[in-house]
């Protein structure tokens, strides 16, 4: 099994992910996570802790940074909803998730080093606490075997700034150290796979009934109110849920290694992940960035692990 640390601001299709990644037999989750991103890091740890509750699954939830290394907090509500599920309402959690007895970017440089060489860390919000844990232990890079992100938009464009995708734009800075930082393996799962990975009515409809299914239905149907306004149809992107997809499914994604940077400082253009296609910058490829993707494949293997079947 992959032993995986996940980091999220439970937000639509942080919930999502999390469902895909507890339903699968392949992972080893030793804990989750929380950051400020599309909602407060308050309600993201509640979301999360819900969820997981939903799942039936007792993971520790560890709550981390409340606002980006250099910047005031941005969320996302107006896609996300208010209590950043959509409106989605879960009964509170009975099982105590939350260890508040460390910070997570402690607990994600303890874990790291309880388990070197052989951890995946999986990233589907702002990266600030991973930034934070790299000031703790600098070596922290050599010691995690794979680290991928739902994050930035390579050939695309922008879902938050024309050029900038919401999780780089929330925490630039954060996101700039990760990324130089050396870490051996790094996939980039960006917007232009994402967008790609599109969850319809349809797909929900073929689910069985469940608590589960109930709650998809319930926390996308404002999701994807949001996508058919500014695409016309009536769907949203599975984000963070192909994130997941790159550790249980890699085959499913093309990749191509190239050095990636990300802007911090400009008017227009913060937050944007910078590909050099030609090597201009002299660097070495420091992210395989995802270009393609099965989409169908994706999205059938997903729902998959929604239908109440065995889990793969
Ligand atoms: C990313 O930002 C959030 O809206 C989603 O949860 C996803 O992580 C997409 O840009
Ligand atoms: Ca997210």
């Amino acid at each position: 099994k992959t032993k995986l640390i996940i980091d999220v601001d439970t937000g639509i299709d942080d919930a999502i992910a999390l469902a895909l990644a507890c339903r699968s037999n392949q992972l080893d989750i030793l804990g989750v996570t929380t950051v400020s991103g599309n909602v407060s890091l308050d309600m993201a740890t509640e979301n999360t802790v819900n969820v997981l509750s939903l799942l039936g699954v007792e993971i520790p939830v560890i709550p981390g940074a409340n606002q980006p290394m250099a910047r005031p907090p941005v969320h996302e509500h107006h896609v996300h909803g208010d209590n950043g599920l959509g409106g989605a309402r879960l009964p509170a959690s009975e099982k105590p998730l939350v260890d508040a007895t460390v910070q997570a970017d402690e607990w994600i440089a303890q874990s790291v080093q309880a388990h070197e060489g052989d951890i995946t860390i999986l990233l589907t919000g702002p990266m600030t606490n991973l930034a934070m844990a790299l000031d703790r232990d600098p070596k922290l890079p050599e010691k995690v075997s794979s680290l991928v992100f739902m994050g930035g938009s390579a050939f695309d464009y922008g879902n938050i700034t024309p050029v900038a995708e919401f999780n780089i734009f929330a925490d630039p800075e954060a996101a700039k150290k990760v990324l130089n930082a050396g870490f051996p393996s790094v996939t980039m799962v960006g917007l232009d796979v994402t967008r790609k990975a599109l969850l319809t009515p349809g797909h929900l409809n073929s689910l069985p009934e469940s608590p589960l299914t109930a709650f998809l239905k319930d926390a996308t149907a404002h999701y994807m109110m949001r996508y058919e306004e500014r695409n016309g149809i009536k769907a949203c992107a599975m984000h963070d849920p192909l994130a997941v997809g790159a550790v249980l499914w890699p085959e499913l994604l093309g990749t191509v290694p190239y050095y990636v940077d990300v802007e911090t400082n400009s008017d227009l253009c913060d937050g944007q992940t910078v590909v050099d296609v030609q090597q201009r910058l002299r660097k070495q490829p420091n992210v395989n960035v995802a270009t393609t993707v099965q989409s169908d494949a994706f999205m059938k293997a997903m729902l998959h692990q929604f239908d109440g079947k065995e889990g793969s």
